[in-house]
């Protein structure tokens, strides 16, 4: 398996998931690489009760779900 050598996008949705942008592989803890078109963005759960995990299958939408972390500015 090859390295990626691109720039890879992580944008952090509020009360949502982590939408990831760019070539990426993800990989279970066995080893099994997921299935993700080179060209297509990914939402990954970060409320923790999507069905669909590591998948966002919207479920947070109808949780108590809340987080809008925003990076320090200088
Ligand atoms: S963030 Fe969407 S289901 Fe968890």
């Amino acid at each position: 398996m090859e390295p990626l050598r691109a720039v890879v996008e992580i944008k952090v949705r509020d009360d949502g998931p982590y939408k990831v942008t760019g070539p990426v592989r993800l990989i279970d803890a066995d080893g099994g690489v997921f299935d993700i078109p080179a060209d297509r963005a990914i939402a990954l759960c970060r409320c923790g009760q999507s069905r669909e995990k590591p998948f966002c299958d919207a479920t947070h939408k109808s949780t108590d779900f809340a987080s809008c972390p925003r990076a320090a500015r200088a």
